[in-house]
């Protein structure tokens, strides 16, 4: 089963190779998905303070009946926090919201506000002084794995070249029709393991005529074929459902893809369509 198998990040930190994505899971229903996700063996749930649900999440990781350490959580610093004060203080808020001793993980969220995003700035002071919170926070032992998101190519140079502690992860928009192998490259060239969020983009490759035929000889659903794509590419699939039979079908990815089909799905076209996120930064790209 895939939500017993790990990736080990540059620290040996094991991390599961599937998480579960909470984004749009408001927080007075998030506890029962996430009860329902760990009672269908998932291990790993993926949350932010952007998201508004780290109550929900944190009430869930206490109450689910699976001892913590064998669960990974990861929480994200919002976007907007770019300074060293608001970030130790912002990292401690995560922790006592989610009511939890430590979290698995914590990631810058963007490597500019939400307003900025991709703009002229780019934060490079910011960024590192909120770098130096997470590292402390981790040589603390209240984060057990430090990483960034959205981070190009030079946003995590910044970082590399002035760290005492290196990103252990970068969580990036990539799914099928849209992998930026670049940035895949060189992450994995520095040891950071590339979470990929949004890998059923949002929905949008559930309308994609290529991808829905190849599902289809496969027997499987449009989100189990996308999972098993960015698994079979090396990264951490991170879907969304609220739904326990969709999150159910969504670990359900023991089956190959061929070389041949991997290949064709490399050429699919470009999903247009994100749904009711079509307005947000990160789809914009
Ligand atoms: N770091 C960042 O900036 C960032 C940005 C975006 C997302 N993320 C992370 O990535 C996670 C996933 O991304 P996402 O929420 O944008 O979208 P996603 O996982 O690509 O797609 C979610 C959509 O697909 C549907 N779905 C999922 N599994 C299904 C199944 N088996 N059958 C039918 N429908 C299915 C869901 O509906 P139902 O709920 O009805 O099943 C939902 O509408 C987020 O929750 C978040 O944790 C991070």
């Amino acid at each position: 089963m895939i939500t017993q198998e790990t990736y080990t990040l540059s620290n040996d930190v094991k991390i599961p190779k599937l998480g579960l994505g909470t984004w749009f899971i408001e927080d007075k229903d998030v506890v029962q998905v996430v009860k329902d996700a760990v009672d269908l063996g998932y291990r790993h749930i993926d949350t932010a303070q952007a998201y508004q649900n780290e109550r929900g999440v944190g009430e869930a990781i206490r109450a689910c009946g699976v001892p913590r350490e064998e669960l990974f959580v990861t929480s994200k610093l919002a976007a907007e926090v770019k300074n060293y004060p608001d970030a130790v203080a912002s990292i401690d808020k995560s922790l006592e919201t989610m009511g939890l001793d430590y979290l698995d993980m914590m990631i810058i969220h963007s490597p500019q506000p939400w307003k900025e995003f991709r703009g002229d700035d780019k934060y490079y002071e910011g960024n590192r002084a909120a770098w130096k919170a997470l590292e402390e926070a981790y040589q603390a032992g209240k984060l057990r794995a430090i990483g960034v998101s959205n981070f190009l190519q030079a946003d995590l140079e910044n970082i590399l070249q002035s760290c005492t502690v290196k990103p252990m992860v970068n969580q990036i928009l990539a799914h099928i029709s849209h992998m930026p192998t670049d940035l895949i490259r060189f992450s994995q060239s520095h040891d950071i393991l590339v979470e990929g969020y949004s890998p059923v983009a949002h929905g949008g490759l559930m309308k994609h005529d290529k991808v829905v035929e190849i599902a289809k000889a496969y027997d499987v659903s449009v989100p189990q074929l996308a999972v098993r794509y960015l698994l079979q590419k090396g990264l951490l699939p991170l879907p969304k459902s609220a739904k326990k039979a969709h999150i159910q079908n969504n670990a359900d990815v023991d089956f190959e893809i061929s070389e041949q089909d991997m290949a064709t799905l490399d050429q699919a076209e470009r999903v247009k369509d994100y749904g009711d996120a079509n307005q947000m930064p990160v789809f914009q790209e």
